[in-house]
C-alpha cells in the first residue's frame, strides 16, 4: 500500500496537499477546518506588521467560465494580503498550535524593504509557534505600489538580500514564493537559494485583466466604475505553472541539490498534483481549488493520488518526484531524433519492398509468390 506521508525540510506532512496562502487560510476558524479535513499543511493568509495600511475593496474577484457556465477555468483577484491585525494573528497562531499540535502551520509573511521589519515579523511569528515560513515576494497587485510583494520578487538582488535577513533570524524552514510575472523565474529562485532559503514555492498569480463588460465598457472586477490589474489563478494557469516548476526543478537538480520546491497553480485533483511532483515538486499547494470545491476536496485528491501511485507501483512520493524531467530536451534534439527515426523507418520499408516482404495478407501476389514466401522464411 503506497503512502502519501512525506518529510520536507524536516516538516512531517501526512500528505503533500498544502493550503496555499489566501482566503482558505484567512483565520483560525478556517485553518482549523483545513486540519480537521486532513490537509497536509496550511499556509496562512499573508500577514504584515501593520495591517492598517491594507485596505480591501469589493467586488474583488472575477471568474472566467468555460462554455459550460458551471465550469470556472480562470479566476482573477485584486485582494490584498490580510487586513487583520498582526496581534490577532499571533494569538490565533498560538491557539492553532494548541488545538492542532501535529498540524504543520506555515506563516506567509510580507514586509517593506527594511531589515528590522523582516527580523521582527520572523521573530514574533516563530515565538507564536509557527512551524515554518513562506516569504511573499510575489503578490502582483496593490502591494507593489508600496514596493512590496512582486516588486521585490522581480528583483533577484533584493530577493537574495531579504532572504538572507530572514535566514539570520529564522529558526524554522523558509520557502520563498515566486512571482510568475518575470521572464526567467529561475533567476529570483536562484537568488532565494543563495540567500539561504531551504525551498522555493511557485507560482503566485499571473498579472491579468479578466475582461471588459460589453454593455458598460468597464473592465472587471469593476469597483466604483474602475478596476486595476489583478492576479490570475485556477486551472487555466496550470500549464504555465508546470513549465515554471519544471524550470526551477531542473535548476535545483543541477545547482542546489537537496533544496525543495512547492508547486502551485490550478491544482484541483490528485492527477494534477502528480504532474507537479513528476516535474520535481515536493509539495503541492491549492488555493482557488478550495474556493471552488471546499476543504473536503482533500480526501478525493488524496485518493486520486494514491490510485495513480498504485497503478504505477510507486510506494512513496520520492519514487516518482522529478521522473518526467528526464523527458525534456531542446527542440534541436527533437528534430534530430525524429529525423533519425524517419530515416530508420524509410530504410526498413525499402528493405521490405526489395525483399518483397509481405506485411499483410492482402499483399500476397501471384507473380512474386515464391519471393514473398522466401522473404518470410528468415
Ligand atoms: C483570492 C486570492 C487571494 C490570494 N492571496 C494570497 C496571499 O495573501 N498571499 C499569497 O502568497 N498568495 C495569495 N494568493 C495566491 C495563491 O496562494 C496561489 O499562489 C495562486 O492563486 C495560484 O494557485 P491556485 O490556482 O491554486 O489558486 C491568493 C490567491 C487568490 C485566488
Amino acid at each position: 500500500m503506497p503512502t502519501l506521508a512525506t518529510t520536507v525540510d524536516g516538516l512531517k506532512l501526512p500528505n503533500p496537499f498544502v493550503i496555499g496562502s489566501g482566503p482558505p487560510g484567512t483565520n483560525l476558524n478556517v485553518i482549523s477546518r483545513a486540519f480537521r479535513e486532513g490537509w497536509g499543511a496550511v499556509i496562512a493568509k499573508t500577514v504584515s506588521l501593520d495591517s492598517s495600511k491594507v485596505i480591501n475593496v469589493a467586488p474583488r474577484y472575477a471568474k472566467l467560465h468555460a462554455n459550460d457556465p458551471k465550469d470556472v477555468i480562470g479566476w482573477e483577484n485584486i485582494e490584498l494580503i490580510s487586513d487583520r491585525k498582526f496581534e490577532i494573528w499571533l494569538d490565533e497562531f498560538k491557539k492553532c498550535k494548541d488545538m492542532h499540535p501535529e498540524g504543520i502551520l506555515i506563516a506567509s509573511i510580507m514586509e517593506e524593504y527594511n531589515r528590522d521589519a523582516w527580523t521582527e515579523i520572523v521573530e514574533r511569528c516563530q515565538d507564536a509557534g509557527v512551524d515554518s515560513f513562506e516569504l511573499n515576494f510575489s503578490c502582483p497587485h496593490g502591494l507593489p505600489e508600496r514596493k512590496m510583494g512582486a516588486a521585490m520578487g522581480e528583483n533577484p538582488e533584493i530577493v537574495e538580500e531579504v532572504s538572507s535577513w530572514v535566514m539570520a533570524a529564522a529558526k524554522k524552514p523558509v520557502w520563498a514564493k515566486m512571482t510568475p510575472n518575470v521572464t526567467r523565474i529561475t533567476e529570483p529562485s536562484r537568488a532565494a537559494f543563495r540567500g539561504g532559503c531551504q525551498g522555493v514555492a511557485a507560482i503566485n498569480t499571473i498579472r491579468s485583466v479578466m475582461g471588459v463588460n460589453l454593455d458598460t465598457l468597464r473592465p472587471e472586477p469593476t469597483v466604483e466604475g474602475f478596476t486595476t490589474p489583478g492576479g490570475y489563478s485556477s486551472k487555466a494557469v496550470r500549464p504555465i505553472a508546470l513549465r515554471m516548476v519544471m524550470e526551477i526543478a531542473t535548476m535545483i537538480r543541477s545547482e542546489f541539490p537537496g533544496r525543495t520546491l512547492s508547486g502551485i497553480g490550478g491544482i484541483e485533483s490528485g492527477g494534477d498534483a502528480a504532474q507537479f511532483i513528476l516535474l520535481g515538486a515536493d509539495t503541492t499547494q491549492v488555493c482557488t481549488g478550495v474556493m471552488k470545491f471546499g476543504y473536503e476536496s482533500v480526501k478525493r485528491m488524496c485518493d486520486e493520488l494514491l490510485a495513480f501511485m498504485e497503478k504505477h507501483k510507486f510506494e512513496t512520493l520520492e519514487d516518482f518526484k522529478g521522473k518526467s524531467l528526464d523527458y525534456f530536451t531542446t527542440h534541436r534534439e527533437l528534430v534530430r531524433m525524429q529525423t533519425e527515426r524517419k530515416a530508420k523507418d524509410k530504410a526498413a520499408a525499402e528493405e521490405a519492398a526489395t525483399k518483397k516482404m509481405v506485411r499483410a495478407d492482402s499483399e500476397w501476389s501471384g507473380d512474386d509468390f515464391v519471393k514473398q514466401s522466401d522473404a518470410l522464411a528468415r
